[in-house]
């Protein structure tokens, strides 16, 4: 019946719609959306593979039904003729393979010796990662941030990887693809967007309790915009005012978390939180977990554990007050 074909119809049709959703250009971690030069590699060897592999899966599945149609059983009696080996059909398909693996084998270890390190000497970002935030340090360029890194547009960007505790894995698919951060060892990986622009990162690797949290965001900007944003990143902070509620309340904070011109860490003390020298102007808090805006910070402020499960950063029993004097002196750290 009509209605029937159509109810056998409906099933295919959706699966297919369902599977074609994830092709939309704009998610925001589709590494078959590259936006700089390393990505566009990978994903020309992706590409790569995906088309010799269609080929191959269209021409065995091809000779396969015509060979179920073309010599189906007609009759009872029909007996097809019976071959034992065929040399030189063997040979053929043992080197036609062979050639393919190379044609993918070829480009593939050519593309890890070209991706391996940093080539260039372009920017140098060294991030660090910590359950569960990102550390990022600009050596040359005295700099200190986290969880958003700066990078100026269509320049080489050399990023040195490490974790401070367990394995975690850097990943900025439509920038770079994917790269384990291991304790004690520093890994290089080359970066470049062709635009300005703001790409999503996060940990591709399970780093315990808050894994799924972990993210962070890549800004690329226009050069001039990136020298102004290094300028003001070197900028002090300033201070709340002496004797205020707020100094006492920010102790607490002071413990774990750098905010220069008001209190640092002595150096080589462990890095347990982000510094917050500039935290008013990133455009995320909670490790690229929530918008910086009055109401996320006031919420994350109230109960830390509660928005990120097992932080390192407790609940302190704010008052709305003290929690209200942090939210506006964190926003004015611009
Ligand atoms: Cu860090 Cu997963």
């Amino acid at each position: 019946s009509p209605g029937g074909r159509l109810g056998r119809l409906a099933l295919p049709v959706g699966v297919l719609g369902f599977l074609l959703a994830a092709c939309t250009q704009e998610y925001e971690y589709n590494s078959l959306a590259p936006a700089g030069p390393v990505a566009e590699k990978q994903a020309d060897l992706y590409f790569l593979t995906f088309w010799i592999a269609t080929g191959v899966f269209v021409l065995v599945e091809g000779a396969l039904l015509f060979a179920l149609f073309r010599f189906r059983r007609r009759s009872t009696e029909d007996t097809p003729k019976q071959i034992h080996g065929n040399t030189r059909l063997e040979i053929i398909w043992t080197i036609i393979p062979a050639v393919l693996l190379a044609g993918v084998a070829v480009p593939t270890i050519g593309t890890i010796f070209d991706l391996s390190g940093c080539q260039d000497d372009g920017v140098e970002v060294e991030v660090v990662g910590h359950q569960w935030w990102w550390e990022v340090n600009y050596p040359e360029l005295q700099v200190t941030t986290a969880n958003e890194i700066h990078i100026p547009a269509r320049q080489p960007v050399c990023i040195t990887l490490t974790s401070e505790d367990v394995i975690h894995s850097f990943s900025v698919p439509r920038l770079a693809g994917k790269q384990d951060m291991v304790p004690g060892r520093t890994i290089e990986l080359q970066l470049q967007a062709n635009e300005p622009g703001v790409y999503h990162g996060e940990c591709a690797e399970y780093c315990g309790l808050s894994h799924g949290i972990m993210l962070f965001q890549v800004v690329a900007d226009a050069s001039p915009d990136f020298d102004a944003w290094v300028e003001v990143q070197r900028q002090p902070a300033m201070p709340p005012a002496p004797g205020s509620e707020l100094e006492t309340t920010l102790q607490q904070c002071l413990a774990c978390h750098a905010i220069q011109g008001v209190s640092e860490p002595p150096p080589g003390a462990p890095i347990k939180g982000p510094n917050l020298t500039h935290v008013g102007s990133r455009r995320t808090i909670v490790a690229g977990w929530l918008e910086n805006n009055p109401r996320d910070l006031a919420r994350w402020l109230r109960d830390p554990p509660r928005v990120k499960p097992g932080s390192l950063m407790p609940d302190y029993n704010l008052t709305d007050e003290q929690i209200e004097d942090l939210v506006a002196y964190l926003g004015s750290l611009q």
